[in-house]
């Protein structure tokens, strides 16, 4: 297994008025060649954080306060702004949640998806481009594509937009394809769209890619491992059917517990009780001490150890 990406012990700070946001606190993650990660957790446990600093995309206010990202061998905390933005373009593609906003209005899908083309084929003739543009449009299920290419953005439906920039991304032929919830604008319906869609895609598709979502099935259902974020930490990870059939870490099994439907109901359970703690002060133990009903005064006072699991994965638990 050759690693292609490998994040060590990374903290990410954001500059607030509030003072420091620490938004990554020591977090640890490989991804090796051709591999699917997910990356699940609550609103604010810092999935996007992570998903932005593997691309090197963070937010100005953002700073890198302690670890690295090793993409391929090259540390991209001290790589310049020109080396990041070539990586960007040929090596790593991103799909994000708004698919709007990573479109140019002005301009139409066809020369959107040319660009992606040329760039990493600058020698190609421009009949070859289109017929290129227009393979990939139909394969990712954008009917009629030869006329489809000479419209814009805002002709096109959400999950339409969507597929574009799925399009966009495996053109560039990347080695790591990131997707940060590329499924939460749309409805539920064309959310299984894309879910199904990734699910045929991965199969021709060589590279890595980090699959960041709210959702517990879809995970399971993309990926072959999966890390569990709470309040800017890796609390567990694994393989899928590791941590999802025998969750070592409380706040997993919360996670799946909220996922499941409560019995003789039909209904969901809501959500985890308590809040998440606030990232300008985090507790000194165990992020998630105050909501664990297993907590021992032990994890209100430091960190908790990193346990290897034998079956494999490991979590960040002393009961684990
Ligand atoms: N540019 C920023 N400036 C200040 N704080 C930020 C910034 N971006 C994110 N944060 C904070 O960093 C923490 C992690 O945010 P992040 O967006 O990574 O979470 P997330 O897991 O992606 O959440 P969601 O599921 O809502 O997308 C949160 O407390 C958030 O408020
Ligand atoms: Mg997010």
């Amino acid at each position: 297994m050759t690693l292609l990406v490998d994040v060590r012990d990374l903290s990410i700070e954001f500059a607030t008025a509030r003072g420091a946001v620490h938004a990554l606190n020591r977090v640890s993650l490989e991804v090796a060649k051709g591999r699917i990660i997910g990356i699940v957790g609550e609103s604010g446990s810092g999935k996007s954080t992570l998903a932005l600093a593997l691309s090197r995309l963070l937010p100005a206010n953002a700073r890198i306060a302690a670890g690295d990202i090793v993409f391929d061998g090259v540390a991209l905390g001290t790589q310049p702004e020109r080396v990041l933005a070539a990586l960007r373009g040929a090596r790593i593609a991103t799909v994000f949640q708004d698919p709007m906003t990573a479109l140019n209005p002005l301009f139409t899908i066809g020369t959107h998806l040319g660009d992606v083309i040329r760039r990493r084929r600058p020698a190609l003739a421009a009949g070859e481009v289109r017929a290129r543009a227009i393979a990939m449009l139909t394969r990712v299920g954008i009917p009629d594509a030869a006329r489809r290419l000479r419209q814009h953005p805002h002709e096109f439906s959400g999950g339409m937009r969507q597929r574009i920039l799925i399009a966009m991304a495996l053109l560039a032929e990347p080695d790591l394809l990131v997707a940060d919830e590329p499924t939460t604008a749309l409805d539920v319906t064309i959310e299984r769209q894309i879910v199904d869609l990734f699910r045929t895609l991965k199969n021709d598709f060589a590279g890595s890619i980090v699959f960041v979502s709210h959702s517990l099935g879809t995970v399971a259902e993309l990926c072959d491992e999966v890390v569990v974020m709470y309040a800017g930490t890796v609390v567990e990870q694994g393989p899928v059917a590791r941590v999802f059939g025998r969750p070592c870490h409380p706040y997993t099994q919360a996670l799946i517990r909220c996922e499941t439907e409560e019995p003789g109901t039909g209904r969901r359970l809501r959500s985890i009780p308590g809040e998440v703690p606030d990232l300008v002060t985090p507790p000194p133990g165990c992020p998630f001490a105050p909501r664990c009903a297993e907590a021992t005064p032990t994890c209100r006072q430091a960190p908790p150890p990193w346990r290897p699991q034998a079956d494999g994965g490991a979590a960040a638990c002393v009961l684990a």
